[in-house]
Order: C-alpha cells, then sequence, then structure tokens
C-alpha cells in the first residue's frame, strides 16, 4: 500500500517541483398528523432517517488550519495555495467545502482536528514530517481531543486527505481517543490519485465496534462547485 502511495506520492511532488501547478485540468491522474397508514408510514421512515442527521457530527482535518497563518506561505507551499484559489478561483480546499456542504445539509454539528505543533508552511516539509510520523506512529497533542456531548451522537462524517496512502497522523490521534462503538462514521476524502488509500481499513481496526462505511473522495483540485453538487446529492439520496 505504501509502496503505491509512495509513487503517487513522488508523481505528484515532481510535477508541483517542476512548477506544474496542481489544478484544473493539469493533474488528470490521479449524499398535520398522517391522515392514512400509507402516509404514516412514509412520515415514520422519514423522520427516522431526519434523526439520524440530527444525531450526526461532522469531523475535519483541513490542511491549512493546520500550517498557521498562510499569509506568509513560501513558494513550495504555493502548489498547495494554486489548488484552493488557483485558475477556476477556488476559495475553499476540498475538504473544507465537503465538511461546509455537509453541515448545510445535514444541519450537524462540526469538530476540527487540530495540531498543536502547525505543520511547516513548506509543502515538502509537510510531506517529509507526515512520513515520518505515520511510518513511527508519533503520538501528536492535538489542541483539543475530546468532543462535548459526545455521546449523543450517531453518525459522524469524518473528512480529511489522503496523507501517504493513509489516514493524516492527526486524525490517526484523534481516532484513538475516542470511543466511536456503536457509531456509524463515514469517510469523506480528497486525494490526488490515491483515492481512500487503506483509510477504511485503519478506521475499522481504530474503532472497534464501529460501522465503517465509504461516503465519497474527491480530487483535491476538483472545482468546489462540483464537489458540493456531488455531497448534496449523497445527502440527499439518503434522507
Ligand atoms: C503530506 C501529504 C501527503 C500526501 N499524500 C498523498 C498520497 O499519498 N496520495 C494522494 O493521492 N494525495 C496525497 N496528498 C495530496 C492530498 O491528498 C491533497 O493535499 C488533497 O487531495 C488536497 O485536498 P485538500 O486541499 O482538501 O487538502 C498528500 C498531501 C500532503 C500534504
Amino acid at each position: 500500500m505504501r509502496i503505491v502511495a509512495a509513487a503517487v506520492l513522488s508523481a505528484f511532488l515532481s510535477l508541483s517541483g517542476a512548477g506544474i501547478p496542481m489544478t484544473g485540468t493539469g493533474f488528470v491522474t490521479f449524499a398535520v398528523a398522517a391522515q392514512t397508514a400509507s402516509t404514516a408510514k412514509a412520515k415514520t421512515a422519514s423522520s427516522a432517517s431526519a434523526r439520524v442527521m440530527d444525531h450526526a457530527l461532522v469531523v475535519s482535518f483541513v490542511h491549512r488550519d493546520n500550517i498557521g497563518s498562510t499569509s506568509k506561505m513560501d513558494v513550495d507551499a504555493l502548489s498547495t495555495a494554486t489548488v484552493y484559489s488557483g485558475p477556476t478561483g477556488e476559495k475553499k480546499s476540498t475538504i473544507e467545502v465537503i465538511r461546509d456542504t455537509l453541515k448545510k445539509e445535514t444541519k450537524a454539528k462540526t469538530f476540527a482536528i487540530r495540531v498543536k505543533k502547525s505543520y511547516s508552511k513548506n509543502y515538502s516539509k509537510t510531506v517529509d514530517r507526515a512520513d515520518r510520523e505515520i511510518d513511527r506512529d508519533t503520538k501528536l497533542a492535538l489542541k483539543k481531543k475530546k468532543v462535548a456531548k459526545w455521546k449523543t451522537y450517531k453518525t459522524i462524517f469524518l473528512c480529511t486527505p489522503v496523507w501517504h496512502g493513509t489516514l493524516p497522523q492527526p486524525v490517526k490521534m484523534f481516532l484513538k481517543a475516542n470511543d466511536f462503538s456503536g457509531k456509524t462514521i463515514y469517510l469523506f476524502g480528497a486525494h490526488l490519485g490515491s483515492g481512500f488509500g487503506d483509510q477504511l481499513a485503519q478506521i475499522r481496526a481504530l474503532c472497534p465496534g464501529a460501522k465503517v462505511r465509504k461516503g465519497k473522495t474527491y480530487l483535491g483540485d476538483a472545482t468546489n462547485k462540483s464537489v458540493s453538487k456531488s455531497v448534496k446529492k449523497w445527502v440527499r439520496a439518503r434522507r
């Protein structure tokens, strides 16, 4: 798994290193009381699923939330920046769009995973640090690892990019710190070729007793509009 991830990663790194922006088409590779029995039944079914959505929490790990201010970003980091504000005028990263659309469509509360020690604004340094952390299973401190009223949530929408073919270490720390038994986790992701990588297997291993389901994953350079439209469709199909 890591070999495939390494191949994907080295391809996108060499493109960004060559000054080729990872946006647009340049980087293709990679949801009155009932009056009759039938309306009563339909109403019960719809309110049952509405209740699931009412008990949902959107947990996200957003790269740029974890690198401090972007105002002093260096040249290397611009390849990441273009993903956010490239030629199509994108304002948000893919994970931010997924998070915001899920929040709006399900009226869920949100929780942001943030590391205490920010990642570098230098893209390559972040890639190196992330690789080391995943290899060594480093214990990372999070700004906050517990969620208020955790027991009240039944559905967790976990939104994270794929890093080195797997979960970013901060996401792993959050999963380790909380008891997900009895909850259903839907994974939503962003990638540049690896898809979910081994994230679903990782989450199953880290969250015993949870149901782990595939949500959707999108290319990091997909337009905000297309991602938002697709997430809306996914949620509405499950209402
Ligand atoms: C440290 C690091 C490692 C990454 N590893 C992979 C990878 O293995 N496979 C992949 O397809 N994309 C990889 N990416 C690209 C991210 O998935 C990409 O940043 C994301 O798709 C962009 O979405 P976002 O802007 O919402 O974070 C990596 C990015 C970073 C910063």
